[in-house]
């Protein structure tokens, strides 16, 4: 039986690199089917998703990986219009939404919600952001993308540069990153660094240098991972007002950086990236906009059928 059958993703954790390179290869074939074959795979299959935040990448790609693999989707994007405005329970509504559908797709504002949605499901949930604790799907799917566009990953210099400390994509590429022999470089201002109570986790599985500088390292990295500051995750937004715009990856930037490094970016930006840098064959962050449909299509694949396709 394939190994992600009817299983939960809750968190990046639990992908070993044999895991994430088994996801890599389903997204290849994935990729590779024509559109009829791919309808196939999850045809009459339901996709159930309940954002509590705002998202269009996510749930958008969700949906349309869905689409793609013959199945459908419904759910609730906007919470202001569902029961939970009575006061109904993210228990309840998750129950009644594992009856409504084959799989559970989850974005919520507390850290550990995925982990309790799970809990109370029938059916598999995936956690589609949780607090600022982990997006484990957008792990797979920045991971897929350095492997495409740099044919491997073993031996890369990454550098993160941004919201160290509310961006949960971090965490999440982070212990997956742990998976792989890299060399990585984080970038915050002071008081956005990785969190201390992730430290001790962080460095279990990889080593990493930390500054306040962009251009320590820039001409060393392979890849540069962006980051937006999470303004809707400060308490106080006079502290959001001092780091705002720390950092802009602009044309400057990009003239000392190697020529065939990467940008990347989970997105949405806000102005840590120029536009005039979009047209540069740097510039990653659509390309792995698409490998998210891809990868969430594989992942939806191996987690609704007993046998691989
Ligand atoms: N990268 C990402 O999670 O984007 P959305 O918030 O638009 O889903």
């Amino acid at each position: 039986m394939n190994e992600f059958y009817q299983k939960d993703v809750i968190s990046i954790k639990d992908f070993n690199k044999e895991k994430l390179e088994k996801i890599f290869a389903s997204t290849d074939r994935i990729i590779q089917l024509n559109p009829t074959e791919r309808r196939e795979i999850c045809k009459g299959k339901t996709l159930g998703y309940l954002f509590y935040e705002p998202s269009t990448r996510t749930r958008l790609s969700f949906e349309s990986a869905m689409a793609s693999i013959g199945g459908n989707s419904l759910g609730i994007s906007d919470i202001s219009s569902s029961s939970t405005q009575k006061g109904e329970s993210l228990a309840d509504t998750v129950r009644i939404m594992s009856i409504y559908s084959d799989v559970l797709v989850l974005r919520h504002p507390l850290d550990g919600s995925s982990r309790f949605a799970s809990e109370i499901s029938e059916k598999p949930v995936i956690n589609a952001g949780s607090g600022t604790e982990e997006h484990p799907t957008q792990a797979i799917q920045d991971l897929f993308t350095i492997k495409k566009e740099k044919k491997k990953i073993d031996g890369l210099k990454i550098g993160i540069v941004g919201d160290l400390k509310y961006g949960r994509t971090v965490y999440s590429l982070l212990y997956g990153l742990g998976n792989y022999d890299v060399d990585v470089h984080l970038i915050s201002p002071e008081s956005l660094r990785i969190r201390s109570d992730s430290t001790y986790e962080i460095k279990k599985r990889l080593e990493f240098t930390e500054s306040t500088n962009i251009e320590d390292h820039i001409d060393e990295l392979d890849v540069l991972y962006v980051t937006r500051i999470q303004k809707e995750r400060f308490p106080d937004e006079e502290e959001y007002l001092k780091v705002k715009g720390s950092y802009v990856v602009g044309l400057d930037l990009l003239k000392q950086m190697k020529d065939d490094s990467i940008i990347l970016h989970p997105l949405p930006r806000i102005d840590e990236i120029s536009a005039e840098v979009d047209q540069t064959k740097n510039a990653k962050y659509f390309e792995q906009a698409e490998y998210g449909k891809h990868t969430r299509a594989a992942l939806l694949g191996l987690t609704l059928n007993e046998n691989d396709f």
